[in-house]
């Protein structure tokens, strides 16, 4: 997940996390919410530079 924040929008890596990805397990039994506050977590804590 390095520079995730660069190479994917909130958008996509939501998408990933609904549909799986390659190797990984899509998991759509997850709320809105739930995949957006991960994502959201994800993004966060990936970046560089703390704000
Ligand atoms: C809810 C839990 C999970 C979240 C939020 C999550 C999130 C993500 C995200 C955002 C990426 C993209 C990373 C990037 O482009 O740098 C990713 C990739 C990946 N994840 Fe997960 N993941 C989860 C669970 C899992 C599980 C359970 C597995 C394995 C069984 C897994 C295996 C993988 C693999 C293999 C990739 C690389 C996919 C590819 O080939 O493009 N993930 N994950």
């Amino acid at each position: 997940m390095i520079d995730i924040d660069d190479r994917l929008t909130s958008f996509e890596t939501n998408q990933i996390v609904r549909e799986g990805r390659g190797n990984m397990p899509g998991f759509e039994s997850l709320e809105g919410y739930e995949r957006s506050a991960m994502v959201g977590f994800i993004r966060i804590r990936t970046r560089k530079t703390r704000i």
